[in-house]
C-alpha cells in the first residue's frame, strides 16, 4: 500500500482521522493487514493468555502485572517493538527489570510471543494498542524507570510528520510517567527525524540531556541487523538519551 493510499483510508475514516479526532490524536501507525505466519498464530494464542495485558482505560498497578510477589524491579516501557528480537534481547539480558512492550501489529505480537516462549523469558509482557492511550490511560505517574522508542516510524514525506510519535504531547505524557531519574531512549536512522527528538526532547522542561546532543549508543541496545547493514552502507544511527530532572 502506497503511502498516498494510507493516507486515504485515515482521512476517510475507514479506521483513521475521524476515529483519531474522537480519540483526541493523530496516530503515528496504520494498521495493516499484514501476513501473521501459523508459528505467530500459535505462539501468540498460546503466550497473549499469560503475557499479554489487555488494553483497559484504568490506572494499572505494573507491580501486580509482572507478579514477582514482594519483590520490586524497574519498570521500562517500550513503544513499537516491531517483530520484538531487540526487546526479547534486552529483558533476556537484564532479568532484573520488568519490561512492557507496546505494538499494534499483529505479526509483530506474534513474533515476539515466541521469543518469550523459546527463550524463557519471564520479564516480559506485552500490551497490543496505541502506545499513546496505554500511556494515557493505563500507566500512573512516576511510575516507569525508562522508556524505549526504537526506529519509530519515520514517515518521511513533510505532509505526514504529524504522525510522527515524538511530538510535545507524547514526551509530555511519557516524562509525566517517569519517576525522577528515569529515562527516555529514542533511537533512529533518520537524520531529520533525530534532529526533531532532539528538539523534541530539549524542549520538555521536567527533562534533560544525559550528553552533549546525540548519545553514544549505550551497550543494552543491541545493533539490529538492519542497522549493522545501514553502518556498511555508511548510514548514520542517532541515539538520544534524555533522563527526568529529580523532584524540585
Ligand atoms: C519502524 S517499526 C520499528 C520496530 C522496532 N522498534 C525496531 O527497532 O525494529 C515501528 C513500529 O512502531 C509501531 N507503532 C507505531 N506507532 C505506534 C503506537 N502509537 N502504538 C504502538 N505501536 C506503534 C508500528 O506498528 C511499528 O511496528
Amino acid at each position: 500500500m502506497s503511502e498516498d493510499q494510507e493516507e486515504q483510508i485515515h482521512t476517510t475514516g475507514e479506521f483513521g482521522e475521524k476515529r483519531d479526532n474522537t480519540r483526541g490524536h493523530i496516530r503515528s501507525f496504520v494498521l495493516r493487514q499484514g501476513r501473521v505466519s501459523n508459528a505467530q498464530q500459535r505462539y501468540y494464542e498460546e503466550m497473549m493468555a499469560k503475557v499479554g495485558v489487555p488494553y483497559v482505560a484504568a490506572p494499572h498497578n505494573l507491580d501486580t502485572v509482572f507478579g514477582r510477589g514482594s519483590e520490586e524491579a524497574p519498570k521500562i516501557l517500550e513503544i513499537g517493538f516491531g517483530m520484538g528480537e531487540t526487546s526479547a534481547a534486552i529483558s533476556a539480558a537484564n532479568p532484573q527489570n520488568d519490561y512492557l512492550g507496546i505494538e499494534v501489529h499483529t505479526p509483530g505480537v506474534g513474533s515476539l510471543c515466541k521469543l518469550i516462549a523459546e527463550m524463557g523469558l519471564t520479564n516480559q509482557r506485552i500490551v497490543q494498542h496505541d502506545a499513546v492511550e496505554v500511556l494515557r490511560d493505563m500507566i500512573q505517574p512516576e511510575t516507569l524507570s525508562g522508556a524505549h522508542i526504537f526506529f519509530p516510524d519515520p514517515w518521511p514525506k513533510a505532509r505526514h510528520h504529524k504522525r510522527r510519535l515524538i511530538q510535545p504531547p507524547l514526551i509530555a505524557l511519557l516524562a509525566s510517567r517517569l519517576k525522577p531519574g528515569g529515562y527516555i531512549h529514542c533511537a533512529t536512522d533518520w537524520e531529520n527525524y533525530a534532529e526533531q527528538m532532539l528538539e523534541v526532547l530539549s524542549a520538555e522542561a521536567t527533562l534533560e540531556n544525559t550528553a552533549d546532543g546525540y548519545a553514544p549508543r549505550p551497550d543494552y541496545r543491541p545493533l539490529t541487523k538492519f542497522e549493522q547493514r545501514g553502518i556498511r552502507l555508511g548510514h548514520g544511527v542517532w541515539d538520544v538519551i534524555f533522563r527526568k530532572k529529580p523532584a524540585a
